[in-house]
């Protein structure tokens, strides 16, 4: 085991890539970030001038065989994850998958084996796990705030990606529920101390998005928990008004509501604008609710740097590739149950030959089709 920074590629020079070297500067103790490779030209160059990584790659590959790495997180289209991961895991160095996990449940299963084959860790980038405010809450209801917890609420929504590859289903796998669902999934069985989910049901559709994209743009998904509490995750791409993440948790004796974004901003009005609100806010005039510390209120930060003090042997990894592989099942039943028009229990094994989850609900028996407007 190495001393000193741990030495970080990053994979992916776009949206995540760059609000990862963002939260390795903000907290830069324990990571520095060495080399980042994408395959279009100009782009790596481009992040690694905004932050300083002085190695730049278009090919991943070539990045893996720079000895000096330690970890490497892969901020690439979804469809990507498990192939990343089997050849980061090959090159001996440690792996951080965002989410969602990848694209199949038999991908997810393969990608721990890998991992664990090559005495590498493979950790799941879910920062809800890291987000200052709903760590409060989790700490609360672990001291027994809320008594016994019977319903936890996790929602997500904003009106659709910045990013082609996300609207197409074979490289994304799925829609709202599949690139958003995937935090509220995880988050609740986080915060139900990883009860086990007995079983899902969803209700999806296309509502506005149907001209650019065959995936759902709002899904609404209700997961049993074996300790008899109920999760109920709300998502859309169909949200506008910018990026709006909420919990809200119920218990025997008490609750706690928190909107993560509106809930800190600043309440602004503005004739003129002014550079930045929030993620995915469509203007800065009149109304507006800017965010400040954006990145730390998401715990992005937080999360890279327990990461990698967990290659460093100090800390045990608290977002794993066990618990993606927990909400890829839950995901591929959510689309079962939203295709069938009924609850699923898990374990659910989708039919062979199933490449994405989204198949489960575009090719479902009793998938009706909403008209589009
Ligand atoms: N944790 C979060 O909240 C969060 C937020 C956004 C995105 N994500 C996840 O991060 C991943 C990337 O999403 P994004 O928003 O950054 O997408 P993006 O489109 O902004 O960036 C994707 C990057 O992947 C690169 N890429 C594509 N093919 C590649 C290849 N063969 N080799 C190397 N790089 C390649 C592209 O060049 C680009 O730089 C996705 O899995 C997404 O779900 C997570």
């Amino acid at each position: 085991m190495g001393n000193g920074r741990v030495k970080v590629g990053i994979i992916g020079s776009q949206f995540q890539a760059d609000i990862q070297a963002a939260s390795f500067q903000i907290m830069p103790h324990d990571a520095e970030v060495v080399a980042v490779a994408s395959p279009t030209p100009g782009n790596a160059a481009e992040l690694a001038k905004k932050f300083g990584i002085p190695r730049v790659y278009t090919d991943y590959r070539e990045m893996l065989k720079e000895r000096d790495i330690e970890m490497v997180t892969i901020a690439a289209p979804n469809s990507l994850h498990a192939q990343m991961t089997k050849d980061i895991a090959a090159a001996g160095k440690h792996i951080v998958c965002e989410k969602p996990l990848a694209m199949t449940i038999a991908e997810g299963e393969e990608m721990i084996a890998v991992a664990k084959r090559h005495g590498v860790l493979l950790m799941y980038g879910e920062e809800l796990f890291f987000t200052p405010k709903y760590l409060k809450a989790k700490e609360m209801a672990d001291a027994g705030a809320f008594g016994k917890i019977h319903l936890v609420k996790q929602s997500e929504k904003h009106f659709g990606p910045h990013s082609p590859w996300f609207w197409d289903v074979n490289r994304s796998g799925g829609g709202a529920l599949m690139d958003l669902g995937c935090h509220g999934i995880a988050f609740c069985y986080w915060f139900l101390g990883r009860s086990p989910i007995k079983t899902v049901y969803c209700q999806m559709g296309t509502y506005v998005h149907g001209d650019k994209t065959k995936a759902e743009d709002e899904s609404l998904c209700i997961l049993e928990f074996a300790n008899g509490a109920v999760g109920l995750i709300e998502n859309s791409w169909a949200r506008r008004g910018g990026m709006d993440d909420r919990i809200e948790v119920f218990g025997e004796a008490g609750v706690t509501y928190a909107n993560l974004h509106m809930g800190n901003a600043l309440q602004t009005f503005s004739e003129n604008g002014y550079g930045y609100a929030v993620e995915k806010a469509p203007t800065t005039k009149g109304w507006t609710y800017p965010v400040f510390e954006e990145l730390w209120n998401y715990g992005t930060p937080q999360e890279l740097t327990h990461f990698a003090r967990c290659v460093r042997g100090k800390e045990t990894p608290q977002s794993t590739g066990e618990d993606g592989l927990v909400v890829m099942q839950a995901l591929y039943a959510g689309y079962a149950s939203a295709g069938e028009g009924r609850k699923i229990s898990l374990p659910y094994q989708p039919p062979l030959g199933v490449k994405k989850p989204i198949d489960l609900w575009l090719n479902g028996p009793t998938r009706t089709q909403v008209a589009q407007r």
